[in-house]
């Protein structure tokens, strides 16, 4: 099979480590970069030894070949600058991986999923942080039966910090907007709550921000309290902040999915995955005992493993021609975190008021599944 030619755009942080992905993989080949500042795209074209533009326009035109455009780029509350490419790159017939959020405004969302439905293009965003082995196991375990009917769901996922190493920055993406971090951010807390336990029905929330952001006028919301319940009746919380506190168990985050036989534990992303069993029926266990959990170390620290793994799945699902509904990490999944993420803005902008997030589109059939 020929590899996918690809055009990364936006190469900054993120978009080197995307481009190094692709470069690396057998499924691909990077064929060119392009960047606004365009010795940022000379720079990693250089490197990769590829084509490198000061815009989409320019890479298309050269590149009328290319089979998936992977855009990188930021903007206001990291998602304001992804409509415009992705939009222009489905326009052109290209399969779209856009990170995550795959926008910060739900109209732009909506319609961009919507056009890629319309053009039958691969719309994927890079909600990365199920890409992993703990997460594997816990799929696998799941489809074993071991976990039952879901009953509870516990999320924790925040940056390390503390008023002592607090700094008032952000730059502007997120200076001045209070819900950048509640935008930018629980796109991945979202997307792993619905990747485990599905469609989330109901959604109540609180945000804040601690006292020495409050002295220093520093207006985003960096802590969100999440009360939700999901179409399966399980009911789940999530706990995300942007520095405010030390993370306790589980490190940068953790979810544990408890159900009727057996719960699962992941901490740290993608380090620790713990399984541990309901009790058989006969053994006989004190108050406070349970049967002995079955712990796996993966020996995996690095957090960046997901990107090249997330990067994979979208080039093995566009090379495979999935059918559109079975995309991994879809546009349309993307889309759910961000409808969660504004039903959480609005429940907080009510003092809390239970809110039923906005439905998705249909899950259209597709004639591949028969
Ligand atoms: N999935 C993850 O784990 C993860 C982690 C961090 C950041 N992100 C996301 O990755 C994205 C990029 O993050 P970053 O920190 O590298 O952003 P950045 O703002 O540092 O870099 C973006 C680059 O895109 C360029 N750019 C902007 N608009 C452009 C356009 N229309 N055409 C060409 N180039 C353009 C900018 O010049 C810049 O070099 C953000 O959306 C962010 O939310 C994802």
């Amino acid at each position: 099979m020929k590899p996918l030619k690809v055009g990364v755009v936006g190469i900054r942080g993120i978009g080197q480590m995307h481009a190094a992905a692709h470069a690396a993989n057998p499924l691909a080949e990077l064929v060119a970069v392009c960047d606004v500042v365009k010795a940022r795209a000379d720079e990693t074209a250089a490197k990769h030894k590829v084509k490198a533009y000061a815009g989409l326009k320019d890479m298309l035109d050269a590149h009328p070949d290319l089979d998936i455009v992977d855009i990188c780029t930021g903007g206001h509350e990291n998602g304001g600058w992804h409509f415009e490419p992705t939009m222009e790159a489905l326009a052109a017939g290209k399969n779209v991986l856009v990170e995550k959020p795959i926008s910060n405004d739900i109209a732009e969302a909506r319609e961009m999923v919507r056009f890629a439905a319309e053009k039958d293009l691969y719309l994927g965003c890079n909600l990365n942080h199920y890409f992993t082995e703990p997460a594997r196991l816990a799929r696998e375990a799941m489809n074993a039966g071991k976990i039952g009917e879901q009953i509870y769901c516990l999320h924790r996922m925040g940056f390390i910090g503390g008023q002592d190493i607090y700094a008032k920055g952000g730059g502007p993406n997120f200076e001045g907007f209070p819900y950048s971090h509640t935008k930018a951010f629980l796109a991945h807390p979202f997307s792993l709550m619905r990747h485990f336990c599905g469609d989330i029905t109901h959604i109540q929330a609180f945000m804040d921000r601690p006292g020495f952001r409050r002295n220093v006028s520093d207006l985003m919301l960096s802590i969100a309290s999440i009360n939700v319940r999901f179409a399966s009746g399980a009911v789940g919380y999530m706990f995300s902040s942007r520095g405010d506190a030390t993370m306790g168990l589980g490190g940068w985050w953790s979810f544990e999915l408890g159900g009727s036989k057996g719960t699962f534990v992941i901490e740290n992303c993608v380090e620790k995955y713990t399984y541990f069993p309901a009790p058989q029926p006969g053994e006989k266990l004190g108050l406070g005992e349970q049967p002995a959990p079955q712990v796996t170390n993966t020996g995996i620290k690095d957090f960046g493993v997901t990107f090249p793994n997330r990067i994979n799945a979208f080039l093995e699902d566009v090379a495979n021609q999935v059918p559109k509904n079975k995309l991994r990490a879809s546009g349309r999944d993307a889309l759910a975190t961000l409808e969660y993420t504004f039903a959480a803005i609005e429940s907080y902008e009510e003092g809390g008021a239970l809110v039923r997030p906005h439905a998705l589109p249909p899950l259209k059939r597709d004639l591949k599944d028969q």
